[in-house]
């Protein structure tokens, strides 16, 4: 059974609306949660989720770069802020920052990002755009473990969903951002549960080395 005790403590790094934090919060504030929110940082003040982290109880701070502050010298001072939470997973929910090699590796194995295509297609910015641009029929959103290279750490869950006819880059977004909001919250569970781990530089699921990404929708049908 899960306490208060036993249940997984998550730093979230946020950059800006914080609607993925705010998903993985609402489900973490449940009382048969695996895991709880223990704080959201963001590296820009006005970040929007920053309030609402507030709002529903949940510390929420600002680790600002300094002005000409290297990349290297701002990531240690988040990775110390981040420390200090003794986080059981720190998940960047649209962290926009590029998170250099040595931040990477202090938490190996326990950061997840969430990101807006069907990795490894369109890593980067304007995934939506350029899913449309290329006439993709399918797109989705992705969950995975985070390495020292941009959106290319091994996938643990990913959705997907058929491009309507005419439909345009802002819809889109938000079809593939609903999804998100399902796959984040389930990925932190399955980690908090200890279903989901890093073992040997690779993702498991239930013990076994994960080849392939889940899907959302084969996930719901055994209702796992
Ligand atoms: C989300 O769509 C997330 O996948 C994306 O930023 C958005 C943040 O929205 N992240 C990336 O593109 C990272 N590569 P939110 O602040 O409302 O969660």
């Amino acid at each position: 059974m899960i306490t208060a005790a036993t249940r997984g403590s998550v730093v979230v790094l946020i950059s800006g609306r914080g609607s993925n934090m705010l998903a993985l919060l609402r489900a973490g504030q449940r009382a048969d949660s695996a895991y709880a929110v223990r704080a959201v940082i963001a590296d820009k003040p006005d970040a929007a989720g920053l309030a609402a982290a507030r709002e529903s109880g949940v510390e929420a701070r600002i680790v600002a770069p300094l002005p000409g502050e290297a990349r290297d010298a701002y990531d240690r001072r988040l990775a110390a802020a981040v420390a200090g939470y003794s986080p059981t997973l720190v998940v960047l929910a649209g962290f926009m920052r590029i998170l250099s090699g040595a931040f990477v590796e202090a938490f190996e194995g326990r950061l997840l990002n969430v990101h807006p295509s069907l990795l490894p297609k369109y890593p980067g910015l304007h995934t939506h755009r350029r899913a449309l641009a290329a006439a993709d029929l399918i797109h989705g959103a992705t969950v995975h473990f985070v390495t020292a290279e941009l959106d290319a750490g091994p996938a643990v869950i990913q959705a997907q969903l058929e491009v309507r006819a005419g439909e345009g880059e802002e819809r889109l977004g938000e079809r593939v951002l609903a999804l998100e909001h399902r796959i984040l919250p389930l990925a932190v569970r399955w980690y908090c549960e200890g279903r989901l781990a890093w073992r040997g530089g690779r993702p498991c699921f239930d013990g076994a080395p994960l080849g392939a990404p889940l899907r959302l929708a084969d996930v719901e049908a055994f209702a796992c």
